[in-house]
């Protein structure tokens, strides 16, 4: 048995982050095949197929939750939206990623899904210590992880974007519970 449940799901007061299933990949499709949404990702590539976004869906199903955790990120009424990811792989070092569709940017969502991620991260995942890196010129995904309480470490890493098929200056953050 896992000692991880990803249900029930976090709930917030517009949100629910809950288990990716295989409904929302048409959705994931749609919104992160825009190519500003994968191109602040690592590893989405572009084009983003309908059978990219399944056979993540598949991924994330089979993945030991004490080490990697991927949530849907659904509006309550708009329905799914975007993504949110813990990859603990690393156990020293878990990081957390996420992206949203277009649509959505701009309303606080991101904030308000990495907050309550953050919460669940401390008591049900049980981290004190969470990284995150964004692109050097990605002021959204800086403020969202302003917001929820992480700081910049000083590091800055190059990591390779799949989607803009080059490697990217990186500003790593951590978040201390
Ligand atoms: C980054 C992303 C998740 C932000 O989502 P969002 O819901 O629009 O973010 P929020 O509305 O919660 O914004 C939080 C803060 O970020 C800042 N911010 C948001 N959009 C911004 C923009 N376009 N330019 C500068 N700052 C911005 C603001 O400080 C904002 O706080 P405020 O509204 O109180 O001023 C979304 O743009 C996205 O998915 N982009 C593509 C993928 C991506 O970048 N993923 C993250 C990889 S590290």
């Amino acid at each position: 048995m896992c000692a991880v449940d990803v249900r029930p799901a976090i709930g917030t007061e517009r949100l629910v982050l809950r288990g990716l299933v295989p409904g929302d990949a048409p959705a994931m499709a749609e919104l992160a095949g825009d190519f500003d949404v994968a191109a602040m990702t690592a590893r989405i590539p572009h084009p983003y197929a309908l059978s990219d976004a399944e056979w993540f869906v598949g991924y994330t199903q089979g993945r030991d939750p004490r080490r990697e955790v991927n949530f849907a990120i659904e509006h309550r009424q708009l329905g799914v939206m975007g993504v949110l990811g813990f990859d603990g792989t690393d156990p020293r070092r878990p990081e957390v990623g996420y992206w949203l569709g277009r649509p959505f940017w701009g309303r606080g969502y991101a904030s308000e899904a990495l907050k309550a991620a953050m919460v669940w991260a401390r008591g049900d995942w049980g981290r004190n210590a969470v990284w995150a890196g964004h692109f050097a010129d990605n002021r959204a995904s800086a403020g969202v992880l302003v917001k929820a309480g992480f700081l910049y470490t000083g590091d800055v890493e190059q990591r390779f974007s799949v989607a803009r098929d080059e490697a990217v200056a990186t500003r790593m953050m951590v978040w201390l519970a």
